[in-house]
């Protein structure tokens, strides 16, 4: 089975998961980026109005797979937009993909993730782990969304999140 490990990241976290993830899988990581630099006034308007970032690569990249698995951070509840491109790309040749992040989980889970990977590739992901900073963290304050979005995890974290995220991928594969 031919595994692709496609991330997009804006602070790191989420390329550094998939970078650890895909070397454990012997998948190769195909990093996105956008056309135009992402910062918060753009995040705000692709999720209030719903935009589409281009981005790079194209999606014809996912042809030559069997199995796609997604690495980005969630944003105000939902899937990073430069995602979007890629999920959709899914509705029209289909295949089994999976979504993974390292979110901040500030307020929480992140319960719209599904249906929105649901309504935007046209079939539910084979696998959804959202794991968060806010668990990584002391745990003798509650952190706010200031503190888990400024956060940058390490080479250790990395690897317990690795960890954890290979064995609920083969686990389910
Ligand atoms: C504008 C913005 C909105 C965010 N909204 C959420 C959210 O709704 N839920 C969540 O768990 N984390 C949220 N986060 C935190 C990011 O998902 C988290 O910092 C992630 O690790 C960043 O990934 P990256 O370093 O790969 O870009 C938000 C971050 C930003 C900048």
């Amino acid at each position: 089975m031919k595994i692709a490990v496609i991330s997009y990241s804006l602070t790191g976290n989420n390329d550094a998961l998939a970078a650890c993830i895909a070397k454990e899988l012997s998948a190769e990581q195909i990093k996105i980026s956008t056309r135009k630099s992402m910062n918060n006034g753009a995040i705000m308007l692709d999720m209030l109005f719903g935009r589409t970032p281009r981005s790079q690569p194209g999606p014809e990249i996912m042809d030559k797979f069997d199995l796609i698995l997604f690495f980005g951070p969630i944003w105000m509840g939902q899937v990073a937009s430069p995602l979007r491109a890629y999920l959709q790309y899914l509705k029209k040749s289909p295949k089994r993909y999976g979504f993974l992040s390292i979110s901040g989980g500030a307020d929480g889970d992140n319960p719209k993730l599904r249906g929105e990977l649901l309504k935007r590739a046209g079939a539910a992901p084979v696998l959804l782990l959202d794991q968060h900073i806010a668990d990584l963290l002391p745990t003798d304050q509650k952190p706010e969304r200031k503190d888990t979005s400024a956060y940058t995890i390490t080479p250790a974290e990395a690897e317990r999140l690795t960890n954890k995220a290979v064995e609920v991928i083969r686990n389910t594969f």
